[in-house]
């Protein structure tokens, strides 16, 4: 008993829990999920370029083809894992121009939906043991789809039974609640969009400006994780609250969800995220000045919409907390691209998640109810 506690320790190396230590790797992790693979310095020969700035995956090289040529893509996954999928969609879909499908992987196989030959199914799952996933993956195998695996387990069942794949290599996740292995899921699914649209011209720059964001990155999280003090306050500011409101649109929907999915599953509080697109749609009914609404804008391409969401809540004096770039140019920057943003804007919410859950007195790393993968459908 004695030696597993100081094993434990030793393994949370300084950190109080594994979700905090998790959380903190980040800036690490995601450049573990891109070694090798991303390619970031510029070719000085203009002709070079498109071809030095390569994203070699070399499970799925000899796939690529086979993909873009394909009818849809389907990414299919449970949780976490699914918000990744949520959060990188459109990436998938601007770059690559093949029509994207989410699938939750029990709603697939509740509806035992259609799929064909043609179609390559994504099977995201940081364990690659989740039941659903597993499943799901069986089924759409036994549809003839070409399946490929990303997940953060070497050797996993759902690695082994795909055709093809990528390791997300986010590093082993201890904590129930994923964190690092949701950043890392979503610059997986990128570098899958960066491959699949190398060949075109036409995204040449739209990828250049993904490939230089993604080198940025880990700086970016660095900012974002600075914020801990101020998110510790926060949380002691709404620690006494039973529910709580994200609403996000664009790549920041899948935050929202993500934000609000980890303050359920740790702090045991009730939270839900909403795409800040349907609030006049019945969200807004619940809004008044006691009810704590967190709301998801920084600068993208949804930046104008989510400032008339704010205003619009301002008028229902809604107890606001504002998720926004800091105002100075260079901050900016290093926002990066739209695409990327959903990875560091989940930070302070996955922060916020784990201080709400140490004042609220509720087990950080082993939450009720729930197991870290999910074996049994
Ligand atoms: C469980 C875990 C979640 C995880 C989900 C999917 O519910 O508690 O953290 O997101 O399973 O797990 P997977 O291993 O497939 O990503």
């Amino acid at each position: 008993q004695t030696l597993e506690m100081e094993v434990s320790q030793i393994m949370k190396g300084g950190y109080d829990h594994f979700m905090q230590k998790e959380i903190h790797e980040q800036p690490e992790s995601v450049l573990q999920t891109m070694r090798g693979r991303v390619k970031f310095e510029r070719s000085s020969s203009e002709t070079d370029r498109y071809r030095e700035r390569r994203i070699k995956l070399g499970g799925l090289t000899e796939w690529l083809d086979t993909i873009r040529t394909g009818r849809r893509i389907i990414f299919v996954g449970c949780g976490t894992s699914y918000h990744a999928c949520l959060a990188a969609r459109q990436t998938v879909e601007e770059l690559v121009e093949v029509p994207v499908a989410l699938e939750l992987a029990s709603d697939l196989l509740d509806r035992r939906a259609p799929i064909f030959r043609d179609d390559t199914c994504v099977f995201v799952s940081q364990s690659g043991e989740t039941a659903d996933t597993l499943q799901a993956l069986e089924y759409a195998k036994s549809r003839g789809a070409l399946c490929v695996g990303l997940t953060n387990t070497v050797g996993s069942s759902i690695a082994r039974a795909t055709h093809c794949g990528v390791h997300v290599n986010a590093g082993c996740e201890v904590g129930v609640a994923s964190t690092k292995a949701y950043t890392s899921q979503v610059v997986a699914v990128t570098m899958v969009a960066l491959a699949l649209s190398e060949d075109s011209i036409a995204k040449r720059d739209a990828r250049d400006a993904v490939i230089d964001s993604l080198g940025a990155l880990p700086g970016a999280l660095r900012r974002a994780l600075a914020l801990d003090p101020e998110l510790a306050r926060l949380a002691g500011r709404l620690a006494g609250e039973t529910s709580l409101l994200l609403f996000g649109r664009g790549y920041n929907y899948a935050t929202a969800l993500e934000g609000a999915l980890k303050v359920k599953e740790v702090a045991l509080m009730h939270s839900e995220g909403l795409l800040a697109g349907e609030m006049k749609h019945g969200p807004l009914a619940l809004v008044d000045e006691s009810l704590p609404v967190i709301v998801l804008a920084t600068r993208d391409a949804m930046h104008a919409k989510m400032l008339s969401v704010i205003a619009q809540l301002r008028a229902r004096r809604a107890r606001l907390i504002v998720v926004a770039c800091e105002g100075d140019a260079e901050v900016e920057e290093a926002c990066g691209v739209d695409c990327l943003q959903p990875i560091v804007n989940v930070v302070p919410l996955q922060l916020l998640a784990y201080h709400l859950t140490l004042l609220r007195g509720h087990n950080v790393d082993q939450p009720r109810n729930l197991a870290k993968s999910v074996t049994v459908s």
